[in-house]
């Protein structure tokens, strides 16, 4: 996504938090029932520079927006926050 490229991945853990499947780049099935769709969409990509083009720019925007470095420290300050926050609650009560 970085390099204003699509993806193409399994549908599964991690994956499906950053591929926007249909937006960003597309999402298989696990195992062997991904293997055909996987194969079938590789040959789209690389023949639909259009296609291409328009996913590799979604990814790039995506990347920047939500996982650059400043991005993600705000994040995780924000997770950071709100446990201290509940742990102070929970051990007042
Ligand atoms: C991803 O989207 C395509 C259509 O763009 C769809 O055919 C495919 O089933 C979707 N994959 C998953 C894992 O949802």
């Amino acid at each position: 996504m970085a390099f204003r490229l699509p993806v193409l991945g399994t549908a599964g853990g991690g994956t499906t938090e950053i591929v926007v499947n249909g937006t960003t780049g597309l999402l298989h099935p696990i195992g062997k029932e991904g293997i055909t769709p996987l194969a079938k969409n590789i040959v789209k990509l690389a023949t639909h520079v259009e296609r291409r083009l328009t996913m590799g720019k979604r990814g790039h925007e995506r990347v920047k927006e939500m996982f650059l470095e400043h991005h993600m420290a705000h994040r995780i300050a924000a997770v950071l926050k709100e446990v201290l926050h509940k742990s102070k609650s929970s051990s007042q009560s």
